[in-house]
């Protein structure tokens, strides 16, 4: 039987406003809800927040991801969301978080000078495993860091 198993890669502008405290303080918020949220329903991923630009992959079941994200659509602390990926694919890559969350980097700044770049589905798709690839690569440094 093929996995149920999808992942969805997107990503979005921030419309927190505030002091940086207290966007920081709005992004400890979403990660919150979505730590509850995604452990209940088995929904993993990682969340990466740069330069007022959110970058988010979410996996799980069809169905949970589809739900999870209609939420996410909803939300007025983000807008001009846009989809780079949803595929189904044979292993999670963020098995052991329910919400990585990787914040400023140099390699977050450098994608996100380009994020708005893609102009066709090609384009999207090498974006999308972009954001994967960066965002895998940073919360594996920083579990081993952590260690
Ligand atoms: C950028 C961004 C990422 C989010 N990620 C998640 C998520 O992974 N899981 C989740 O349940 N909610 C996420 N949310 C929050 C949802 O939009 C929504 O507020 C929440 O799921 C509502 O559930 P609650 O009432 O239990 O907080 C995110 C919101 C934003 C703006």
């Amino acid at each position: 039987m093929m996995s149920d198993l999808y992942r969805l890669v997107y990503f979005s502008r921030n419309c927190i406003k505030g002091t940086p405290d207290q966007v920081a303080a709005g992004v400890d918020a979403i990660l919150h809800s979505a730590w509850r949220n995604n452990a209940s329903l088995g929904v993993t991923g990682a969340l990466m927040f740069n330069a007022g630009i959110f970058a988010q992959v979410l996996e799980g079941r069809r169905h949970d991801v589809e739900a999870t994200f209609e939420r996410i659509q909803d939300d007025p602390r983000h807008s001009d969301i846009k989809i780079l990926a949803f595929e189904q694919t044979p292993h999670r890559g963020f098995p052991a978080w329910s919400m990585a969350f990787v914040g400023r980097s140099r390699e977050g700044e450098d994608l996100f000078g380009h994020i708005g770049d893609a102009t066709d589905f090609r384009a999207e798709r090498m974006q999308g495993e972009r954001v994967f690839e960066i965002l895998h690569r940073i919360a594996i440094e920083e579990e081993t860091n952590a260690a």
